[in-house]
């Protein structure tokens, strides 16, 4: 009996330690499993860790390929935001769970977009220019809207300003480019082309032709030492010289009356820039001399004064609108021969009058006379030599 006890006790305990060991065996073949699972996970994620401010990439598209269980991560890119961001993901499988974290920076390294409306510009000679009213747009993925910087001076803010060597009196074609900046310091520009058209030359008029002459008297303005005034009005033309050494700049009275002009053109919508305004002899001889060079003494002597000669050494005359034949037929050109004599202003060489004013019609020209001479010559018809009784 008693040792039939005994047989059943060893039984038992042989049985208890096959269990206990199936057990242990069975754990330890379940955790084993779970390693080979978790061992097995991996995520190659892709190379590029610095991510554009707004860029398109989705989260998933971090990850190039994956292997050992099923994908997810904690929280989407955000390309918004600026700076370092920790995005977990996780390959999950039969419960077993292995994690990677992957920080990406947002970072802004794309400079400001300029848009351009046009590639390139034609102006007339002497017409007034601004680089950036071609600037259609300028922005920036993270800054916006950017504006021009003041006075065209970079700052540290975004901006953008201009570079340019365009010369409006000189025929040729140049080059404008616009650098924009935004916050963090990245700069794009761009440029376009300004070809500035060659000076219309006046043609020759049937009634202009004074061949060697030049329809100029034997007064040279070497030979006067003071100015011819005719009823208190200065008189400068072809017979009538001033002295070499006269005047210094344009006439106040003269250029605050053309400042008037200047708003009651911009009132009724014109736009009526000075293009060349006091000019010394000096000056005048220069350009005289180059037009002589370029069409010969007696086409220049229709359309441009000898030195000592010109009204523009006066002070009292100005070059306005465009050097442009066609300006009289223009709405801004009609407006100033209408209103010019409201100013105190005459147009001095007017059609029809060749051979009376020595020069070409000049819709451009307008001498400062005062008002009431302005409105009677300009009401009358004549010239100002007809008007003085010196025709
Ligand atoms: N064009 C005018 C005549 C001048 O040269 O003064
Ligand atoms: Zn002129």
């Amino acid at each position: 009996m008693k040792s039939k006890r005994k047989k059943y006790l060893i039984i038992s305990v042989i049985i208890l330690v096959l269990v206990v060991s199936m057990v242990l065996l069975g754990l330890y073949l379940d955790q084993r499993h779970k390693d080979e699972l978790y061992e097995a996970m991996k995520i190659n994620f892709v190379e590029e860790r610095d991510i554009e401010y707004g860029s398109a990439l989705k989260t998933e598209e971090l990850v190039l390929s994956h292997e050992g269980g099923a994908l997810s991560f904690d929280k989407e890119l955000d390309p918004f935001t600026l700076g370092g961001q920790d995005i977990t993901f996780t390959l999950e499988k039969e419960g077993v769970k292995r994690s990677f974290v992957l920080n990406v920076a947002v970072a802004d390294t794309k400079g400001p977009v300029i848009a351009l409306k046009s590639d390139q510009l034609e102006l007339d000679n002497g017409a007034d220019f601004d680089a950036l009213a071609n600037v259609e747009s300028v922005s920036d993925p993270v800054d916006g809207k950017l504006e021009p910087y003041p006075d065209n001076k970079v700052s540290e803010a975004a901006g953008y300003y201009y570079e340019s060597d365009v010369d409006v009196n000189k025929a040729g074609t140049y080059e404008v480019k616009i650098h924009a900046f935004d916050k963090n310091q990245n700069e794009t520009s761009s440029t376009y082309q300004v070809i500035v058209k060659a000076k219309v030359i006046p043609s020759t008029g049937p009634s202009i032709n004074y061949g060697a002459s030049g329809g100029y008297g034997s007064l040279g303005p070497e030979d006067v030492t003071s100015p011819t005034y005719i009823n208190g009005i200065l008189l400068v033309n072809k017979t009538h010289p001033l002295p070499v050494n006269y005047g210094n700049g344009l006439d106040n009275t003269a250029l605050n009356a053309f400042y008037a002009l200047q708003a009651g053109a911009k009132e009724a919508g014109f736009n009526i820039p000075i293009i060349s305004g006091f000019r010394s002899y000096s000056l005048q001889k220069d350009l005289y001399n180059r037009y002589v060079a370029r069409d010969g003494q007696a086409l220049a002597d229709t359309y441009s004064a000898r030195p000592g000669h010109s009204e523009h050494q006066t002070g009292l005359a100005l070059d306005v609108g465009a050097l442009d034949n066609n300006y009289g037929n223009t709405n801004a050109g009609k407006w100033l021969n209408a209103n010019c004599a409201q100013y105190g202003f005459i147009l001095r060489y007017p059609k029809g009058k060749e051979h009376i004013t020595g020069y070409q019609y000049e819709p451009w020209h307008i001498r400062y006379v005062g008002k009431d001479v302005a409105v009677a010559i300009m009401g009358s018809g004549l010239t100002l030599e007809e008007y003085l009784g010196a025709a």
